[in-house]
């Protein structure tokens, strides 16, 4: 029987619920703000400084030095989207992971096809961890750029991103410019740009930082160009007839998301009053209590890095002889619980951890759940097997 409020494990695909000041945030942008930011003469200004105190939270939220720097976008593919193919002009050799998510894996793929690009996929093992040495072995003169993923969005498993970005001489003179996929991590694990070395920085509001869907953004280093790959007005410098080269508008035309960004930028107030080390210990606890509990039914089999330190709260399992959506479905039914199933848009992961064609059940639990919803999803599973007459 399904109970009326969800049991809502899909975090990693959108936070919710949303926190209570970052729906009031939203609400009221949307009733009280009447203009589009640099387009409007009278009451503007309280869209414009709106969308500058969130750009200004998100700086100090990464650790960078100057908030010009933050690109809002409307999810992590768009900001995905603007660091590959607005970097990738021209032949050169790119590496990347086998844990990667189409919103890398495509724009890469289409590099490769229409610029000659040469792409280089290190082979994660097959819990979907990543050796730092097996990126930076396969650094060549003609490297250009790193792709990393933070953490997967299939099995959670977190990249050696520190060591990675630690051993990245400059001895030839040209470092490869290192692009970080946070949209399973931003939030959960702490992370500074500037002291970690990350050129660029693809991030999604509505996952674990708790925003609105419809926000995001990229982090661009200073010594990176990227050529823009959507121009149009920006709200000033009109004469001009090519696009305005001042950060942000560079990368921000038409008119923004005010309602989003203001909220976005509640949200990381949010974060910071929860603080990131204690999200990621409910996190590690709930991750505990799933990876304990599924281990000992039979006939379930389990995914992903050995201990909880090396994963985030995003977890893949299956049970023998049943497709996924059989399983999300069951769940689902007897007891509201909400999972994502199949290849969560990331084929190459699935490959890699063996679950190609038929993918797995993601279970990523978020802030607002509890150690008793977590218990629900393995009595859950129980149940499913008991029924089965496998348990
Ligand atoms: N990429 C998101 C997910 O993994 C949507 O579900």
């Amino acid at each position: 029987m399904s109970s009326n409020k969800p049991i809502y494990l899909n975090n990693a695909a959108t936070s919710w619920p949303k926190p209570e000041p970052v729906v009031e945030k939203m609400l009221w942008a949307i009733r009280e703000l009447s203009s589009t930011p640099g387009r409007a003469g009278y009451s503007a200004l309280q869209g414009e400084r709106e969308i500058f105190e969130a750009r200004e939270e998100v700086a100090r939220f990464i650790g960078a030095q100057d908030s010009s720097r933050i690109i809002f976008t409307s999810n992590a593919t768009q900001a995905l989207n603007l660091a590959i193919t607005g970097f990738l002009r021209e032949a050169c050799h790119v590496i990347t992971t086998s844990m990667d998510h189409n919103s890398v894996v495509r724009p890469l793929a289409r590099a490769e096809e229409e610029i000659g690009v040469e792409v280089t996929r290190v082979q994660a093992d097959e819990n979907g961890m990543v050796r730092a040495g097996a990126v930076t072995d396969a650094i060549t003169p003609q490297t250009r750029l790193i792709v990393l993923t933070h953490a997967s969005n299939v099995v959670g498993s977190i990249q050696p991103v520190e060591e990675i970005c630690g051993s990245l001489g400059t001895s030839d003179g040209v470092r490869p410019v290192v692009l970080l996929d946070a949209a399973q991590s931003m939030g959960v694990l702490p992370l500074n740009v500037t002291e970690t070395g990350i050129d660029l920085l693809a991030v999604p509001g509505h996952k674990s930082l708790y925003g609105p869907q419809g926000t995001g953004f990229l982090y661009i280093a200073p010594e990176v160009d990227l050529v823009p790959i959507i121009e149009g007005g920006t709200g000033g410098q009109s004469t001009l007839l090519r696009q305005p080269e001042v950060l942000p508008e560079k990368f921000e035309s038409g008119t923004p998301n005010t309602p989003g960004i203001a909220a976005l930028g509640e949200a990381i107030r949010f974060i910071n009053s929860r603080g990131v080390d204690n999200i990621r210990n409910h996190e590690q606890k709930l991750v505990e209590i799933l990876t304990e509990g599924l281990s000992k039914i039979q006939g379930v089999v389990l995914y992903g890095p050995d201990s909880p330190e090396d994963q985030v709260a995003v977890l893949s399992f299956n049970v023998e002889d049943l497709d996924p959506a059989e399983v999300g479905s069951f769940l689902e039914q007897t007891r509201g619980i909400q999972v994502r199933v199949g290849l969560h848009c990331s084929p190459l992961s699935h490959r890699t951890i063996g679950t190609f064609p038929e993918g797995t059940v993601r279970v990523s639990p978020g802030i607002f759940t509890t150690e008793e919803e977590a218990l629900s999803l393995v009595e859950g599973v129980r149940e499913l097997q008991k029924f089965r007459g496998n348990n």
